[in-house]
């Protein structure tokens, strides 16, 4: 590098007072333009863009090979800060222009296959494969820098809360979390498989017994799972454990986390102690276990109101056992159109709904896809218990519980989004508690743990673990920000005996329990502390912070939609010479 363009500043830091000083800039040059007498480009780097003008009066040879910079050349410029004359309100550097007197080209660069500015509308495929070109556009820069922002904010305020970072294996024997490992095969020992640790879960428990009182780490986890927008095969958490500490305890020293977190990244001052709602209460209010509260229309059963009405899709659920529910969505009447209903009758068929009652009420009165078998009393009594206005569409699901509340809490969500609810400069953070301890898995006929096998039931419900497993609550807690599961934990069994109940309900054999986690459980024989945690999942808390709609946005190189890593080509076939070191043989043929 040449030493005498030593940089004396970033390109973004000059401001109105830097008039008159000499600077040096390195940077990459967003775009050129000759305007015959004057040449001008802007100089990029990763704190902004600052404007270079080369005037005709600079030596020839210099003009000369100014005229021939080209985007994304990378550069040094020395000149003299002046004052600009058209001004760009628009960025912060522009009041002032840097007056060339020098340039050195470090690098060209043939045209990019993507452009590097915000909005370039580039395909998802294209970007990831050309994702360090991708990095370079500002709102990139910028979510990089947050990321980085928010993992130092972790880790001073859980250090100030005298918690220390400990790292885990990576190299680790198989999580009970529940997703399906990624498998490492082992040089070593044929045949055998390492698997990348699902959560540090089973370790921070380990390290509790070790006397570590409190741990954390930025822990990388992988999951082999179907991908959404809030979810990627390797993800990283933001994990914690405590000893000698109860639900309360954990949760205090969690919202001075999130308190400084807003106030710090967003300028926001939150309420503590922040709500907190029952699994239960969420479900029935919400239809979703991570309820986005920034806005309201709740769901409401009708069972009592429509009892009697002589619509028998209502009447037949009901003998069953089922429930009618609905939600009312606000000036929906006007917004949404017979064939958006359509639309929404066949998405939440997918919910397992049969169909969509719909309502609208208006200055004439209630018009609805059932008026025929409603007085109009019996409609306006419905009305009612949504307090529905003018204008205000009512929609409804009759099934079972289950389906009833997942198909309103889809049709919650997107009924808000389509109507401009989701407001991103709002964070509504809320606690969900009392989880079930067990989830019935119909296809295995059996119980599995909502979160894992070592969460603690709530000790008023653990007589009832053998005899209604189902009706069992956990000390589980989720943190829900904006409808999005931030982050979970438990407080754990450290109770050997109830442990091993734990197991015998789980379908879990004691030759199990000790292949797949006996450590653990020899581990307790050795006094383990009572304990309990939490992993907030790091992403997709920079996502909210970003207002992003996607972790992907705030990962530097995240895998596609295929689980394929385009800048490097990851999965790829190994050589058959590993192949053989590793006594691995691949079956039938491969699928590209
Ligand atoms: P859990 O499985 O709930 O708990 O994970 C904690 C948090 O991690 C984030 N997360 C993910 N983020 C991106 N991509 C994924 N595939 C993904 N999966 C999970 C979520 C989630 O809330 N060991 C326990 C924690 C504990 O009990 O202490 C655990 O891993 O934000």
């Amino acid at each position: 590098m040449d030493g005498s363009f030593k940089r004396t500043n970033m390109c973004g830091s000059f401001r109105i007072d830097d008039i008159g000083r000499e600077a040096v800039i390195n940077g990459w040059i967003q775009k050129r333009r000759n305007l015959g007498g004057l040449i001008f480009c802007d100089l990029r780097d990763r704190t902004g863009i600052v404007q270079v003008v080369f005037d005709e009066n600079i030596p020839k040879e210099l003009f000369e090979r100014a005229d021939g910079l080209r985007s994304e050349f990378v550069v040094g410029i020395k000149g003299e800060v002046r004052e600009r004359q058209a001004k760009n309100p628009d960025i912060p550097t522009g009041e002032i222009e840097i007056f060339a007197n020098d340039l050195v080209i470090y690098s060209k660069a043939e045209t990019t296959p993507i452009y590097i500015k915000d909005d370039d509308n580039a395909e998802d495929n294209l970007r990831l494969k050309y994702r360090y070109l991708d990095l370079r556009k500002p709102s990139m820069q910028k979510n990089l820098t947050l990321r980085h922002k928010i993992a130092k904010l972790a880790r001073d305020y859980f250090d100030e809360q005298g918690f220390i970072e400990v790292e885990t294996p990576m190299l680790i024997k198989p999580t009970p979390e529940g997703a399906r490992d990624y498998l490492v095969p082992s040089r070593i020992s044929p045949g055998n498989f390492y698997a990348l640790p699902q959560s540090p879960q089973m370790f921070k428990q380990l390290l509790m017994v070790s006397g570590i009182d409190r741990y954390f780490q930025i822990a990388r986890c992988f999951r082999d799972e179907d991908l959404r927008a809030d979810r990627q095969p390797e993800f990283t958490q933001i994990d914690l454990e405590m000893s000698f500490a109860d639900m309360d305890d954990i949760i205090k020293i969690q919202e001075g986390f999130l308190k400084k977190l807003l106030k710090e990244i967003k300028g926001k001052d939150i309420k503590t102690p922040l709500p907190r709602l029952t699994y239960d209460e969420a479900m029935e209010r919400y239809g979703s276990d991570k309820p986005d509260t920034r806005f309201g229309n709740e769901l409401k059963k009708l069972n009592e109101t429509v009892k009697n009405c002589s619509f028998d899709v209502f009447t037949k659920v009901l003998q069953k056992g089922g429930d009618v529910r609905g939600i009312c969505i606000e000036k929906g009447g006007e917004h949404f159109s017979r064939k958006d209903i359509d639309k929404l009758t066949q998405a939440v068929k997918s919910y397992g709904a049969s169909g969509l009652v719909w309502m609208k009420k208006s200055g004439e009165g209630i018009t609805s896809s059932v008026n025929k078998f409603f007085s109009t009393n019996q409609l306006a009594e419905i009305a009612d218990v949504f307090s529905a206005k003018e204008g205000d569409l009512i929609l409804i699901v009759a099934e079972n519980r289950s389906v009833t509340l997942d198909s309103l809490g889809f049709l919650r969500r997107y009924t808000a989004e389509a109507m401009g609810l989701l407001d991103d400069d709002k964070y509504e953070l809320l606690w969900v508690t009392d989880f079930p301890l067990f989830e019935y898995d119909e296809e295995e006929k059996r119980f599995k743990a909502k979160h894992h096998p070592f969460t603690s039931p709530c000790s008023k419900d653990a007589e009832k673990l053998e005899s209604h497993p189902q009706s069992v609550k956990a000390q589980a807690y989720d943190i829900v920000m904006n409808g999005v599961e931030l982050g979970g934990g438990s407080i754990r069994i450290h109770d050997r005996s109830l442990q091993e109940r734990m197991f015998r309900t789980l379908g879990i054999s004691e030759e199990e329990a000790k292949s797949k986690f006996g450590f653990l459980v020899e581990a307790f024989k050795y006094g383990a502390p009572p304990h309990g945690g939490l992993a907030y999942g790091l992403d997709r808390l920079v996502m909210l912070m970003a207002k992003e709609k996607s972790i992907r946005e705030v990962i530097a190189f995240p895998k596609n939609q295929a689980a394929q890593c385009m800048v490097s080509g990851a999965p790829s076939s190994a050589d058959q010479r590993q192949l053989d070191e590793l006594s691995i043989k691949i079956n039938g043929e491969k699928k590209i």
